[in-house]
């Protein structure tokens, strides 16, 4: 029997596949992100740790946990795992890709149609009573049939947001590594991020980046916050270089209220919900249980993550 440590709740029906296993499982009732002291101390006997993308894994915490020998991460991006610090130790490291591919995607295409068509600004005004009459010139925005969308990163989630763009009308490009992302972003009405966040794509929009994108795009991230320079999309908000920006993961999250860039106009920010549907965490949940299952009883993860491959 192992001792599993769950950092969050999470959808508990495919947690029963541990305990089925005989494993005991501890799950932290909190709906908040336990403090790295916290953790630390969570894992000095666990054999196993089901995580989420809201805890850093690194050299000190598994440092204080001796037991360690498989983390599931409930989340397709590892990018708060050291997978170089949990390869030295052995240690396997599962992720859950597929299953919130469509999830994400369609929360991408919510985010591009809400800023192309300015619903929160167009939204707000009704619950204001400002609104007094149709206009005729009110709340003009993209059409998406024609306009083109630049995906930057060709992986699952970014070729399901290219499908759903393809089936508005738009016309899509891919950008991946090696490709010329400042003529790709110089060509495009909308910009979606789906690329993982590593060293290489850390701040990949920054301000020169924006410069070369079309005055008057529109950029939409459901990625990584630390993709994007927020000072400089900030400033490219508010000088109208970008039309909007719809951003579903912001760097850090939540941003505090006071930072500049949730002043900025135009901008659509939500709380990292792009896998909230009860399907997409469900599966996820499941995925997460059969890494660990698998990992613990020293067979290879079903859906493992290593160094050289990110997701
Ligand atoms: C992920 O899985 O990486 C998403 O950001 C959260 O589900």
């Amino acid at each position: 029997m192992a001792k599993v440590v769950v950092t969050r709740q999470l959808p508990a029906g495919p947690l029963d596949l541990l305990t089925d296993a005989g494993h005991e499982v501890l799950v932290r009732e909190s709906t908040q992100p336990p403090s790295s002291t916290e953790l630390q101390a969570l894992v000095a006997d666990a054999d196993g740790l089901l995580c989420t993308l809201t805890e850093r894994i690194d050299g000190a915490l598994l440092n204080a946990a001796p037991r360690l020998r498989a983390i599931a991460v409930f989340a397709v991006g590892t990018d708060n795992v050291d997978l170089e610090a949990t390869g030295a130790r052995g240690i396997p490291v599962g992720n859950t890709p597929d299953v919130l591919t469509d999830a994400t995607a369609d929360l991408a295409m919510a985010l591009l149609l809400a800023t192309a068509r300015r619903l929160p600004e167009a939204a707000a005004n009704v619950t204001t009573g400002e609104w007094t009459t149709w206009e005729p010139l009110g709340f003009l925005g993209l059409e998406l049939r024609g306009a083109r969308l630049c995906v930057v990163g060709a992986g699952r989630i970014g070729r399901a947001t290219g499908e759903r763009a393809a089936a508005f009308g738009m016309q899509v490009d891919y950008v991946g590594r090696g490709d010329d992302l400042h003529a790709a972003l110089a060509r495009a009405d909308v910009v979606s991020l789906h690329a993982p966040l590593t060293d290489q794509t850390h701040h990949l929009i920054d301000a020169a980046a924006l410069a070369a994108t079309k005055r008057g795009a529109i950029l939409v991230n459901t990625s990584r916050g630390g993709l994007v320079d927020q000072v400089a999309l900030a400033e490219a908000l508010r000088s109208g270089h970008l039309a909007a920006a719809g951003l579903d993961v912001t760097d850090p999250e939540p941003l505090p209220a006071t930072d500049p860039l949730l002043t900025a106009p135009n901008l659509l920010v939500l709380p990292h919900i792009g896998s909230a549907t009860h399907a997409a965490r469900e599966r996820m949940a499941e995925r997460a249980a059969r890494n660990l299952l698998a990992g613990l009883a020293g067979e290879p993860m079903p859906w493992p993550v290593t160094a050289s491959r990110a997701p």
